[in-house]
């Protein structure tokens, strides 16, 4: 047995590991932690497959070793819903159309609750800017970025009124994530995904 322990925050629940300290944060979840949501598409920092939330800020979790994480706060694709009630992001995704295949869609999600959680009106060019990192090989992006758009509706609802109801609330996990976002500069996750 190896002997390095880490503890994580995984999705608001505390978890201890004990493996390599390069393991692959990305293997750390998938198979230590058995959250098989996040995704190996490249697996050397290309695809965005594997995009994770660390203390709010948007990197690739197969770049990741365990070492660099011990003790930071992991938003993974299972971590988005509040209970049964989806993600402003993953209910623009369904209405839109936005869900492709399972290896990208689990990292264009957090790649996009990344953006509107920093921008809620992004830009076109920004929403683009935003999914730099996430690539799909094989169909398109314009389900995608209109899908983006119609999140940041979600969010906005209900500042700016635009609809009623259930869209207009904003889960507490978004506001969790918003108070755990750290000041850009300095951070020292943005060398892993520019
Ligand atoms: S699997 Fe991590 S970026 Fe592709
Ligand atoms: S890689 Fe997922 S639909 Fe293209």
């Amino acid at each position: 047995m190896t002997g390095y322990s880490a503890t994580l925050t995984v999705n608001g629940v505390k978890r201890s590991v004990r493996t390599y300290p390069m393991a692959r944060l990305l293997d750390v979840l998938r198979e230590d932690l058995t959250l098989t949501g996040t995704k190996e598409g490249c697996g050397e920092g290309e695809c965005g497959a594997c995009s994770v939330l660390i203390d709010g800020i948007l990197v690739n979790s197969c770049l990741v070793p365990l070492i660099q994480a011990d003790g930071a706060q992991i938003t993974t694709i299972e971590g988005l819903a509040d209970g049964a009630e989806l993600d402003p992001v993953q209910r623009a995704f369904l209405e839109r159309g936005g869900a492709q295949c399972g290896i990208c869609t689990p990292g264009m999600l957090m790649a996009a609750r990344a953006l509107l959680v920093r921008n809620p009106a992004p830009s076109d060019r920004e929403i683009r800017e935003g999914l730099a990192g996430n690539i799909c090989r094989c169909t398109g992006y314009t389900k995608i970025f209109d899908a983006v758009r119609r999140a940041g509706e979600l969010m906005r609802a209900p500042r700016e009124g635009l609809c009623s109801g259930l869209e207009a609330r904003q889960p507490e996990s978004w506001r969790r994530l918003s108070r755990s976002m750290p000041k850009a500069a300095g951070c020292r996750w943005r060398a892993v995904r520019t």
